[in-house]
């Protein structure tokens, strides 16, 4: 909450009505009051409204607020939303299962490849907690595209518009006029996560197809040359962005990490495409797992349903003959732990493969990134400090690589 004192006579204000507020709920804009004089900033974009907000309101005995007027767009969004926003806060489950018909439905793109200077012009979605649902405009202009960052949401596109959007990655791959390398690899990223959106959907249905896996390959391939020629460059693809909840963003980057501690151990471009592979499949069991099961559920029953997609992901891959070994491997051994702590068979040290072990790794420091779907990250040093901290469930050689190449990377 902040209380800074703003003199800015360009910007123009709209007075709005707080009773019409959603106690409880982030604001998307932030609010101000006026003393006579000046617009003083009362309640910060983001921030909470919550009954304590209220209360610092009402000890001022303030009655007059106001947005900004460039916050229209996102003061009436949040007044079309409010009704169901309250009801969303009384009820967890009415909120719970409008969060999933929404990952159903759309694929979360990153936004800042729609900044491209190309006309985007697929419908949008936005993800902002707890806010869902379709954004009325496309991005055709710079003041589109800003009013769409400005939206602090993430951004989808259509399941079936999927298609669409890959080739729009292409079309900035191959533009001239562009030459920013930071947007060409957040495409490279984009077109990796594609692939391994469909491939999870693939396997969902118990068809992955020999097609879909050689283009994986092909783009893993891609990337591993992109690695190794600038390795602390291509290290920014993993801080682009970061969900537990959406399994292709999740395993995108557990197959980036993964790619990059094969690297920094001096890997062959062989064994390099099978670990990148492996990665981006290691948590195939969990397609099919409810999200309300999760490894820190308070409840056992569901800690041990999220602990049995080690054992769904062997028995979906076992029959695809395509996939290799070492995947189904990683798939059904990437929760063992070198001391045997680890789920499923408790394997110790040499029992457990040298991939697992990699995934392992990368599924540590990825999972550990975002502490809950309301976007809340954690610092790269303290997820380093907690990782040294169980060192022993690690095994150290390996840990030292890892750590050293990630405490590396340029952000
Ligand atoms: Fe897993
Ligand atoms: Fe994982």
């Amino acid at each position: 909450m902040s209380r800074i004192y703003k003199y800015d006579d360009s910007e123009r204000y709209i007075p709005i009505d707080l009773g019409e507020l959603v106690t409880g709920a982030q604001i998307p804009f932030e609010i101000f009051t006026h003393d006579g004089t000046i617009y003083k900033s009362l309640l910060d974009k983001g921030s909470t409204y919550s009954y304590y907000a209220q209360r610092m309101i009402e000890d001022q005995a303030l009655s007059k607020f106001y947005i900004r007027q460039g916050s229209a767009l996102n003061f009436d969004e949040y007044m079309h939303n409010a009704a169901k926003l309250k009801k969303m806060l009384l009820e967890p489950d009415f909120f719970n299962s409008r969060y999933k018909a929404f990952r159903d439905k759309w694929f979360i793109v990153d936004k800042q490849v729609l900044d491209s200077g190309i006309p985007f012009t697929l419908p949008l979605g936005g993800l902002r907690f707890p806010l869902f649902g379709e954004i009325p405009f496309s991005v055709d202009s710079n003041d589109a595209y800003r009013n769409l960052l400005d939206l602090n949401s993430d951004i989808a596109v259509r399941e079936q518009d999927v298609d669409s959007y890959y080739l729009y990655l292409d079309k900035i791959l191959d533009a001239e006029g562009i030459e920013d390398p930071l947007l060409k690899l957040r495409c490279r990223r984009e077109k990796l996560k594609v692939w391994c959106y469909r491939l999870l959907e693939e396997a969902r249905n118990n068809s992955i197809t020999q097609d879909t896996l050689f283009k994986l390959y092909k783009h893993i391939n891609i990337v591993m040359n992109l690695i190794a020629n600038d390795f602390g460059y291509a290290g920014k693809f993993l801080f682009f962005d970061v969900s537990d909840f959406f399994l292709y963003i999740h395993s995108t980057n557990v197959c980036l990490m993964s790619l990059m501690y094969g690297h920094a151990s001096n890997m062959e471009e062989a064994e390099l495409l099978n670990l990148g592979i492996s990665a981006m499949l290691h948590d195939v069991g969990r397609v099919d797992i409810d999200d309300d099961a999760g490894e820190n559920s308070y409840n056992e029953m569901e800690r041990e349903i999220f602990k049995s997609h080690v054992i769904k992901g062997k028995e979906l891959l076992d029959p695809q003959r395509d996939v290799p070994k070492a995947a189904k491997i990683v798939a059904l051994t990437h929760h063992e732990r070198e001391d045997g702590s680890g789920y499923m068979a408790g394997l110790t040290g040499d029992r457990i493969s040298k991939f697992s072990k990699i995934v392992a790794l990368a599924d540590t420091f990825e999972s550990s990134r975002v502490t809950d779907f309301k976007h809340t990250f954690k610092k790269r040093t303290q997820i380093i400090g907690e990782m040294v901290h169980q060192e022993h469930i690690f095994e150290p050689d390996m840990l030292k690589t890892f750590i050293g190449f990630i405490a590396k990377l340029t952000i």
